[in-house]
C-alpha cells in the first residue's frame, strides 16, 4: 500500500514540473527507478509471462536513452538454478527476500546522458564514469513492492564488455589507467572496488543494486575544481589591478603632458620677453653703437712741420 501511494506522490509531483525533456527532470536515481518500475508493471504486471523469458520494457521518449528489460522467475527455481539476464549472471544460490512466488526482476541500461542523475547523487568528483549505468532490481510480481537480491556463496558478475564498447565506440580512450568498479548503494554510499583479474571489465557485486565502471580523473583535471575558484579570484585582482596602474599610467602622463605644455608656454614667454628686450636694447644701443664705432683720427698728434 505504501508503495502505491509513493506512485501517487510521484505522478502529482511530476505532473506539476514543467515538461521539457527527460534527463534535466529526473533529479534522483531513486525517482528513475520508481518511474522505470511504473512502466515495467504497467506493460507486464497484469500479462501472464513465461518465467525465466527475457523481454524489453517500452518506455517513453522523455525516457529516451533508457533500455529496460525484465525477466519473471519463481523464487525457489531462481535460487536452484540462478540466472543469466544479460549483462548479470545470478550464479545459483542466489536469494531473494522476501521469497515471494513470483520475482519480477528488471535491468536497466542507462546511456551516458542519463549518467548525470548520479553525478548528483553521489560523489564521483575525482571519478569520471565510462560505461553506461547497469541496474538490477527485484520487484514481487504480484505487487510493486521492492525485493533484495543476494548473493549466495558465488557473487553475481556484471559484465561490462558489450556496454563498454558501446560507450567507447568513437572515444579517445586513454589506454594504461584501468577502471575500476563502482557500486551505487541504495543509501548513497559509492563503493569502488578492483575488476576481476583475468576476465576483462567484470565486476562483483554482492545484491541487487547500480553500477558502472569509472576511471580516476588525472589530478589536474580532479583539482581543477577546487582551484577554479582560487583562479577566479586570482585573475580579478590581476584585472583590478591593471585597471589602477593604467589608470596610474594615464594620470602620469596626463600630468607629464600638462607640465611640459606648461614648461613649453613659460619658455615660449620667456624667450619673446629676452626678445623683446634684446630688440629694445638694440634699439637703445643703436646709436651709442654709432659713437662708439672707431672713428680713423691723428693717432699720434703728429704733424708734419714745413720749415
Ligand atoms: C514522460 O511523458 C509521459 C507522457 O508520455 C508523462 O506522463 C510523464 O510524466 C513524463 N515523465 C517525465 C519524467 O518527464
Ligand atoms: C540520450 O541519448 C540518446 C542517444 O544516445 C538519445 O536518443 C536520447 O534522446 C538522449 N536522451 C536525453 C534525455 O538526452
Ligand atoms: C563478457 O562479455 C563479452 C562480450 O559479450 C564476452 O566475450 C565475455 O566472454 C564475457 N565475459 C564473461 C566472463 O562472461
Amino acid at each position: 500500500m505504501g508503495s502505491c501511494r509513493i506512485a501517487f506522490c510521484l505522478v502529482v509531483v511530476l505532473s506539476l514540473l514543467p515538461d521539457s525533456g527527460g534527463a534535466q527532470q529526473v533529479k534522483s536515481a531513486r525517482m528513475l527507478d520508481l518511474l522505470i518500475r511504473d512502466y515495467t508493471f504497467e506493460s507486464y504486471g497484469r500479462k501472464f509471462i513465461r518465467t525465466g523469458m527475457v523481454h524489453s520494457v517500452s518506455l517513453p521518449q522523455n525516457l529516451s536513452g533508457i533500455r529496460a528489460d525484465m525477466v519473471k522467475y519463481r523464487c525457489g527455481s531462481l535460487r536452484r538454478h540462478g540466472a543469466r539476464l544479460k549483462e548479470f549472471r545470478l550464479a545459483a544460490g542466489v536469494t531473494v527476500t522476501p521469497c515471494a512466488d513470483r520475482v519480477m526482476v528488471i535491468r536497466q541500461f542507462l546511456e551516458q546522458n542519463w549518467s548525470t542523475v548520479y553525478y548528483s547523487n553521489y560523489d564521483l568528483s575525482d571519478y569520471q564514469l565510462i560505461s553506461p549505468v547497469l541496474g538490477l532490481l527485484a520487484y514481487n510480481a504480484g505487487s510493486p513492492s521492492e525485493i533484495g537480491i543476494s548473493a549466495g556463496e558465488i557473487p553475481i558478475t556484471v559484465n561490462f564488455s558489450s556496454p563498454l564498447t558501446e560507450a567507447l565506440a568513437g572515444q579517445n580512450q586513454r589506454p594504461g589507467i584501468v577502471p575500476l568498479c563502482a557500486i551505487f548503494g541504495s543509501d548513497g554510499k559509492l563503493t569502488l572496488s578492483n575488476m576481476v583479474t583475468l576476465s576483462p571489465y567484470l565486476c562483483l557485486a554482492s545484491g541487487s543494486g547500480h553500477f558502472g565502471l569509472v576511471m580516476e580523473l588525472p589530478p589536474v583535471q580532479a583539482g581543477r575544481k577546487e582551484s577554479a575558484w582560487k583562479v577566479a579570484i586570482g585573475s580579478s585582482i590581476g584585472t583590478a589591478l591593471g585597471i589602477v596602474l593604467l589608470g596610474l599610467l594615464l594620470v602620469a602622463l596626463f600630468v607629464k603632458a600638462k607640465k611640459r605644455s606648461k614648461r613649453e608656454e613659460m619658455e615660449r614667454r620667456a624667450y619673446e620677453e629676452e626678445a623683446l628686450q634684446v630688440s629694445m636694447v638694440g634699439n637703445m644701443r643703436a646709436p651709442m653703437a654709432a659713437t662708439t664705432r672707431t672713428v680713423p683720427g691723428i693717432e699720434h698728434g703728429y704733424t708734419p712741420s714745413s720749415p
